[in-house]
C-alpha cells in the first residue's frame, strides 16, 4: 500500500499495523487486510530468543524482511533499523538501502536524530519515527511522558519529526492525553502501542496478540487468541498418539 494512501487515512479511518517476521504469518496478515506490517527488531526477543532488541543485526533484519516480503501482496512493509545501524548519516543511508533492497517499503528508527532522518528523507527513503518507550536504549520498560517535562520533550520531538517529513510516528507506551495532543498536532500518522485509542492507528507485536506469551503480558496487549495453549495441546496430542502407535493410521500412510 502506498504511503499517500496511508497518510490520507488520517482523520478518516484508523490504520492497522502488526509485526511479522516470517513468510507464512505475513501472508495471513496480508490476506486478512492489514494496512501495514512492521518487521520490528522485536524479532530479537520474539523470534530469536534474545533478552531484547540490542543483539539484532542488519543481516537478521534483511533475512526476515525478505521472508515477509515474499508473503505480502498489499500491505506496506516497514523495516526496523536495528541498533547501531543509523549512528551517522553514512551508515543510516547504506543500511536503510539494504532494508529497502530486502523488500521494505519504508524504514523505522527510534528517537529524534534530525541529521540522519533528514539525510534519509532527502535521499527518497520514507521514514517512520518512534517516540516514547524506545526499547533499543531504554533502561526500563515503564510508561514514558507521565511527568510534565518528559511529556513536553516527547511532544517537541514529535513536532520536530513531523517537520522533518516522517510519514508516521510510532508512539510507544505514553499516556492517552499525550498521544491525543501529538495526533492533533502533527500531519504524520501516529501509530500507537500502549498509547490509547486516539492515535491514527494501532500496532501490536503479532506473537503477543496471538497469545504466544506465557510469562509476562504487558498491560497494553490484548490477547486475540491463545496460540500457546493451542500449539501445546496439539503437540501433546501428537506425542500421545505417536507413543500409542495411533498415528499414523492407514489414512496417513502409503501402500
Ligand atoms: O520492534 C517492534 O516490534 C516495534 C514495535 C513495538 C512498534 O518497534
Amino acid at each position: 500500500m502506498e504511503i499517500e494512501k496511508l497518510t490520507r487515512m488520517k482523520g478518516n479511518q484508523k490504520v492497522t499495523m502488526l509485526t511479522a517476521y516470517d513468510y507464512q504469518t505475513a501472508k495471513i496478515l496480508d490476506e486478512a487486510g492489514i494496512d501495514m506490517i512492521l518487521v520490528g527488531d522485536s524479532l530479537g526477543n520474539v523470534i530469536l530468543g534474545y533478552e531484547g532488541t540490542k543483539q539484532v543485526t542488519m543481516s537478521d533484519m534483511e533475512r526476515h524482511i525478505s521472508a515477509v516480503a515474499r508473503g505480502v501482496k498489499h500491505a506496506h512493509i516497514i523495516g526496523d533499523m536495528p541498533i547501531a545501524s543509523y549512528d551517522n548519516k553514512v551508515d543510516a543511508l547504506k543500511n536503510s538501502k539494504r532494508l529497502i533492497a530486502a523488500g521494505a517499503h519504508s524504514v523505522k528508527l527510534e528517537g529524534l536524530n534530525s541529521d540522519v532522518i533528514k539525510a534519509l528523507i532527502s535521499s527518497g527513503i520514507p521514514v517512520m519515527g518512534h517516540l516514547g518507550l524506545l526499547p533499543q536504549t531504554a533502561i526500563d520498560l515503564k510508561v514514558k511522558g507521565k511527568k510534565r517535562e518528559e511529556a513536553e520533550r516527547i511532544y517537541a520531538d514529535a513536532l520536530e519529526l513531523d517537520k522533518l517529513g516522517v510519514y508516521g510516528i510510532v508512539l510507544e507506551c505514553i499516556p492517552v492525553a499525550l498521544s491525543q495532543k501529538i495526533t492533533n498536532g502533527v500531519k504524520s500518522l501516529t501509530i500507537g502501542i500502549g498509547a490509547g485509542v486516539d492515535c491514527d492507528g494501532q500496532v501490536l507485536v503479532v506473537n503477543d496478540m496471538l497469545g504466544m506469551l506465557q510469562d509476562h503480558k504487558p498491560k497494553h496487549v490484548k490477547l486475540y487468541a491463545n496460540l500457546h495453549d493451542i500449539i501445546k495441546n496439539a503437540a501433546q496430542s501428537y506425542i500421545d498418539e505417536v507413543k500409542a502407535k495411533t498415528f499414523p493410521t492407514d489414512e496417513y500412510s502409503f501402500h
